[in-house]
């Protein structure tokens, strides 16, 4: 989202098409503009990117000195030209965009119907104009009803409002916004980068904060009571290169830094009716097998522990490809296939979920995409929702998987006795917590990963290690490391490695432990570092627990959470893992050689 403001009578629609361009990654389903002509709000919104919308309404033949634009991902109604941004209230005297969602959509949705309010779509932040239509018809000034109108938002909240005098509000409740200055121009947007070439210096605003642009074009920093805020303007700096990856080196750190919020994203896109109906499903079910491949196969085996410990159930957990070859046949009526994509493309998936189907079994659809084949072919499918991944390593996709098939498990459990609102809700506080902690930890394990990485540097393989709920992780480290940095990596069951893996073990071959999240695990574990360190392999620990004294061994802190919620932080602690050693070995970790993004062979 961006609101862009010229003070010396610049035209800045293309300017907003270029900074919503830049935030493509971020969701391109929908995007929309507005801005003031003749003293009226124009919107132009459609189910297209900002380019097509631009050349479809020929929005090059206009022009505005203020203008508020968007750029979606659909999470909260479907992706077309109504749930596009920007939203008006019913008198159109404010225009609104905004980004994250709402959780009591539904209450407050029912309230201003009520109070005779025309809402024309089934996007969450059509709410807002018409919460602050409200307040000001009862005589509060702009800030005032914009701040009554956030405060009775419950969720993950982004927005900018444009109001017909030409003012402007942007508040955040979790990710911060940047505001961007120039000698003439006045700009707010969800990344800095998308302002390149725009301003000079720019502020930014974090969590519980916002910002006032008044008609005449002053600028005030306040907090919802109104409290007024000092803030710095900084220089702003930055590589050309580094514009389309939204300031970060490559895609890969900037995804991984996005997890945080797309956990979030996919908590909230969660919709009761269709994790009800899913849940009943699997309950009924004769058999429940999980089917995918790659790193979504390792989301499957974690929802495994997750699905038998919380609900009693064990699936059988099976790539796709061994699940078409050997599976298949004994699928049938009354049975549930749960088929995990990121894309909804990969070939043996896709062919699962349809073998599967014919045969009579109850497909549910685990995808980021939601117009992908498994979607179609699926009986119910459920959104993770985690915004558009571009690097090929899958990194907030498998946290935001994790996400899902956790409250899905949870959904299983307890369907028969509580109701699915009640879960969903007290799953949101959990991920909002389990949200704030990676928020604040995300750099310091990014240090330690990037110190970690140097003691791997020199040996051509390795194991990753680790038992319990964490065994998978280990796997998907593995995977990464090998994906992301060429290196050869196993990923081990620690009850396994004196079985035969130990024999190779020498100053060439690292071991990578992840501190498994079962106490008695977590003890057995550390004998055999003791003896791994004996035998020279370079040795690193993500640990949660006791701090580990040994020289001889680089350890990662992975913040403390939940146990079931400790995948996510493992996950990202071995994903920067692998970035910082393929960064060390001068890989482009975007551009990883013989792979693609969606297997379809
Ligand atoms: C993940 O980092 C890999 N790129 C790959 O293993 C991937 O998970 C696999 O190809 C499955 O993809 P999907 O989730 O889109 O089906």
């Amino acid at each position: 989202m961006v609101f862009i403001r010229s003070t010396g009578g610049l035209n800045v629609i293309p300017l907003a098409r270029l900074a919503l361009t830049r935030m493509e990654f971020r969701g391109r389903d929908c995007s929309g503009l507005a801005w003031l002509e003749g003293g009226e709000v124009k919107i132009v919104k459609d189910s297209c990117p900002i380019g097509e919308l631009y050349t479809k309404y020929s929005l090059g033949d206009r022009s505005a000195i203020s203008v508020l634009g968007h750029t979606r991902y659909s999470t909260h109604g479907k992706a077309d030209a109504r749930n596009a941004h920007p939203h008006a209230d019913c008198e159109k005297t404010v225009v609104v965009v905004g980004d994250g969602a709402v959780r009591n959509y539904e209450e407050l949705y029912t309230e201003l119907v009520e109070k005779g309010h025309k809402l024309t779509s089934k996007s969450d932040f059509e709410l807002l104009p018409h919460l602050i239509e409200d307040f000001a018809k009862k005589g509060f000034s702009h800030t005032r009803a914009f701040t009554e109108a956030i405060a009775k938002l419950k969720g993950f909240v982004t927005a900018i409002a444009f109001f017909k005098d030409g003012s402007a509000i942007a508040y955040t409740s979790h990710q911060p916004i940047y505001v961007g200055l120039s000698r003439d121009l006045l700009a707010i947007a969800s990344t800095l980068s998308s302002l390149h070439g725009m301003v000079t210096e720019y502020s930014e605003i974090s969590g519980g904060e916002m910002v006032v642009v008044t008609s005449e074009g002053n600028i005030v920093f306040a907090d919802l009571n109104g409290r007024t805020l000092s803030r710095q303007f900084l220089n702003y700096h930055l590589d050309e290169s580094l514009v389309e990856t939204s300031g970060f080196p490559h895609h890969m750190l900037r995804e991984i830094y996005e997890i945080p919020y797309s956990i979030l994203r996919t908590a909230s896109a969660l919709q009761a009716k269709y994790l009800e109906l899913a849940s009943k499903m699997i309950r009924r079910s004769n058999r429940v097998f999980v089917t995918a491949n790659g790193t979504s196969l390792h989301a499957g085996m974690v929802f495994s522990y997750y699905l038998s410990e919380l609900a009693g159930i064990v699936p059988t957990v099976v790539s796709a490809s061994e699940f078409l070859l050997y599976y298949l046949d004994g699928v049938s009526v009354g049975d549930s296939v749960i088929a995990i994509s990121q894309s909804g493309e990969t070939s043996e998936v896709v062919r699962s979920a349809y073998e599967a189907r014919l045969r009579g079994a109850t497909v549910i659809g685990v995808t980021n995409n939601i117009n992908s084949r498994l979607t179609r072919f699926s009986n119910i499918y459920l959104p993770i929702a985690a915004g558009p991944e571009l690097a090929v390593p899958a990194t907030k996709t498998f946290t935001s998987t994790l996400v899902l098939l956790y409250t899905l498990a949870k959904s299983v459990a307890t369907i028969v006795n509580t109701p699915i609102s009640n879960t969903l809700s007290e799953i949101w506080h959990e991920f909002e917590s389990v949200h704030t902690v990676l928020i604040e930890n995300l750099n310091k394990v990014s240090v330690e990963a990037e110190e970690a990485s140097k003691r791997l540097t020199k040996c051509s393989s390795g194991y990753v290690v680790s038992r319990g709920i964490a065994y998978p992780l280990a796997l998907e480290g593995a995977l990464k490391i090998k994906e992301a940095a060429y290196v050869h990596a196993e990923g081990i069951e620690g009850g396994e490695l004196r079985h035969g893996p130990i024999a190779i073990l020498d100053e060439n071959v690292f071991v990578v432990f992840i501190e498994p999240l079962e106490p008695v695990a977590a003890e057995d574990m550390l004998v055999v570092v003791e003896e791994v360190l004996e035998y020279g392999s370079p040795a690193v620990l993500l640990s949660h627990t006791t701090k580990s004294e040994r020289s001889k061994l680089t350890e990662i802190r992975v913040p403390s959470m939940k146990r079931h919620f400790m995948p996510i932080a493992i996950a990202v602690a071995l994903q920067l893992l692998a970035y910082h050693l393929a960064k060390r070995r001068g890989i482009n970790v975007d551009k990883p050689r013989r792979l693609t993004k969606v297997v379809k062979m």
